[in-house]
Parts: C-alpha cells; structure tokens; sequence
C-alpha cells in the first residue's frame, strides 16, 4: 500500500473493500477497459493534470484509472455530499494512488473544501458533474484559468448552468458536453436514472411498486425511464410536465398527465426529475395523502421545497437509514428520503455499472479530444463529436457480442442523391 500524503477520506483501512467494489464494476465497463489498455500503450495524457469533480463511485474508479493509465495525473473530489462511497475513495487514495478529497455525509463547507483540495493540483482538464468544479474556478479561481485547456461536464443540469455562462460571456474556457452524447444520455439518463432511482427508492423503504400511484415530475430523460420502470413494477403512473410537447409524448406512451396540484391529491409517492427549484411546494404538501413518499432524482437537493416543509411540520424524525418522517399540524405524515438529495445515489450505488462505462468512456474520449487537438477550443460548450459518440456504441456493442449490418455502396449512393423519387 503507498498512500498518497495530499487526501481527505473517510477511512483507509476500508480500502480492501473498495478494491472489491472497483474490480466488481470494472466486470461490467468493457469499453473503459479497452480505453484504459489504449492509453496504457499510448500514454495520450502524459504529465496532464486533471482535476475531477464526480460522484466518487466504483464506477468513477474505473475512469479515474483509464485517465491516469493514460499519463495524467488525476485528483477527484465528490460533486454531491452524500454520494461517496468511502471504500473506493479509500482504495483510490492506499492502493492507486490517487488523491481524494471526498467524506459520504461532508457538510457544505466540507465539500466546497474539497473542492479547493482538488483545484490546488492547478489542472489543465476539469471533469464536473453539475457544474460547482467550475463554477467555483470562475468564481474564486480565476488565476487558474489560463492554464486550462478545457473540460468536460456530465450532466444535464451542470450543461444547463454552463451554456448560461456562457451566453451571458461568463465562461471563460470550453466545455464538453459529455450530457449531450447520445451514448451518455439515452442510456444514462433513461435506463440509468431509471433503474438506480427505483433502486433507491427500494431500499430505502422497500415498497411494493405493484398499484401505487406514482407521481414523476418531468419526462426528460431521466423522467421517461423512471416512469418506465415504475410502470413495469406494476405502479400506476402520473406525469407532470410544464413542456407540452413532453407532456403530450407522455400522454402517448401512456401515463396519465395533469397539474401537480391535481396528481398531490391522489399520489403515493412523489419524484422530481427536473432540474427545477420548489416543484413539490407548500401548496403540493398540504393537500398530500397521509403517508405520501417524497424523493428526488435531480441533480441538485432544490426540488422538494424541504424548508417549506419544515415549517409546516410539528415534529420530525427518522424512521429508518434514508427515511425521515415529517407530522404536519394536522396529523399527516410525509415522508422524505435522502434529505431530498439524489435519491439513486445516496440511497443505493447510483447508476449499474454497464451504463456508466458509456457515460465514463465519452468522458475519458473527450479528454483526449482535447488534449490530442492541434490547437485549442474556442470558449464554448461543445457537444461530443460524433465519431466519439459512435465509437462508444461500437464498441459497446462488440462487447456484447452485436455485430450490425452496414450501407451498401448502391444504399450509399441512393441517400446521397435527389433525384430518384416516387417510382
Ligand atoms: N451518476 C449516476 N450514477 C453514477 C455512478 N454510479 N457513478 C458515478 N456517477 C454517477
């Protein structure tokens, strides 16, 4: 064991079961184990400092040892206080050598701390999941700019915060929308976020699905899988949207769609899924069911107005690990999980494994796109370029054994040319 000397985890004496956990995960990320003998052989990243600011997960592991496999040197802090999972940030630290700076249950000082550990490595390339890694440099940071090449940024909300930096001119080095691959987010945010939440969810309470009425605010992405998998348990599910065309997209795959203030009256458990601040209000709280189920799926803890909560409530408590029971005045109870944080990672492991080896091997792609370029991005954010996203899906699926057909030269003509219509 060398352990690094610049770190802050939970404990290294939990680093064998972090070392488990990784290899356990690496199983099912064959592309980022292809990525990583790659770089192992060609050392793109040689001597480039990056720093990364993600869940720190088995998955995370796995990517954090294809980047430094290819020459970098890589330092990683939490993107969310309750997502660590302390045996790999400690097996990432004693036995791979990679500083960590990340604490499962970090309070917000804490975390912002870590954050600040993690930019002392002065990077070149930042990773960010919800945009605080660099949103923090941009603010505090400023001297390091210069010095960065670019970086690359995971999800849909930190996409959302960047592209307005950057129309508003605050941004001031490019960004790859990592969130915007179609490899990334028809998997991650539909099947991933799907899955994981229900997981979450699940042991959290552990619930039967079969008949309840669920209630799934918003059909972006991650809402269309959760929605998806909590009808395939057996749930009877609502969808609530303010965008029409989603709402109506929902209405033809099915759901029930109506205002929030309707679906209050009738749900048993609530999901926020949309990047939005107070979906699930003080006006959504006092008509709810005794008993009704709160959790949030977004990325950041702002969807579930918990203050409003708070004060509506005579008494609080926690009922089981993840599970906190609010009484309001008139005796109903209402149940919040996770503290409204990412109810998929903090109350289960977040995404399976098999999805994040696409999401994590558009990252790792991308850091090379940028380190490899000739010259440097202009400051934008950018989307992946295209022969990455296929690439991903190539070798996705010859990793599970697909092989596809291809255009024949006479198909390849036909859809190059005008001329031959209606025959
Ligand atoms: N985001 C969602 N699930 C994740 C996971 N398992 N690892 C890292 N980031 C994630």
């Amino acid at each position: 064991m060398r352990a690094q000397t610049d770190f802050d985890v939970k404990d290294l004496s939990f680093a064998a079961k972090g070392v488990l956990r990784i290899e356990w995960a690496a199983r099912e990320m064959p592309v980022i184990r292809l990525i990583r003998e790659r770089f192992a052989k060609e050392k793109p990243l040689e001597g480039v400092r990056i720093s990364a600011c993600l869940h720190v997960t088995s998955e995370t592991a796995n990517l954090a040892l294809a980047l430094r496999d290819g020459g970098a040197q890589v330092a990683v802090c939490a993107s969310n206080p309750l997502s660590t999972q302390d045996e790999v940030a400690a097996a990432l630290v004693a036995e791979y050598d990679i500083p960590v700076f990340a604490i499962r249950e970090e309070d917000t000082d804490t975390y912002y701390g870590h954050i600040r550990s993690t930019l002392a490595h002065r990077p070149q390339i930042t990773l960010d999941d919800g945009a605080d890694l660099v949103a923090t440099i941009h603010r505090e940071q400023r001297d390091l700019i210069p010095n960065i090449i670019g970086g690359t940024e995971e999800t849909t909300t930190g996409v959302i915060r960047l592209r307005s930096m950057a129309a508003g001119g605050a941004l001031a080095y490019p960004i790859i929308a990592v969130n915007e691959a179609m490899t990334k987010h028809f998997f991650d945010n539909r099947y991933g976020t799907g899955q994981s939440t229900i997981d979450g969810i699940t042991r959290a309470t552990n619930i039967l699905w079969a008949g309840k009425t669920v209630v799934v605010c918003g059909y972006g992405w991650c809402g269309r899988g959760v929605a998806l998998r909590a009808r395939g348990l057996g749930a009877q599910v609502i969808v609530t949207e303010i965008d029409p065309v989603r709402a109506l997209e929902a209405v033809m795959d099915g759901y029930r769609v109506m205002p929030l203030i309707e679906a209050s009256q009738v749900g048993d458990l609530f999901i926020t899924v949309t990047g939005n601040a107070n979906v699930v209000d003080r006006h959504h709280m006092d008509v709810m069911k005794d008993g009704a189920i709160l959790a949030n799926s977004g990325h950041f803890n702002v969807e579930l107005n918990l203050e409003g909560l708070a004060d509506m409530a005579e008494a609080r408590r926690i009922v089981r690990p993840e599970v906190e029971e609010f009484t309001l005045g008139d005796g109903r109870k209402i149940h919040v999980l996770a503290g409204g944080r990412l109810v998929n990672l903090a109350a289960a492991e977040g995404h399976p494994a098999s999805v994040m080896d696409m999401s994590f091997a558009n990252q790792a792609l991308s850091v090379e796109h940028l380190i490899t370029r000739p010259e440097r991005l202009p400051v934008d954010v950018y989307t992946v370029p295209t022969d990455i996203d296929n690439e991903v899906a190539n070798l996705k699926l010859a990793s599970m054994g697909i092989s596809i057909d291809t255009l024949t030269d006479e198909q390849k003509k036909y859809l190059a040319s005008w001329e031959s219509g209606t025959d």
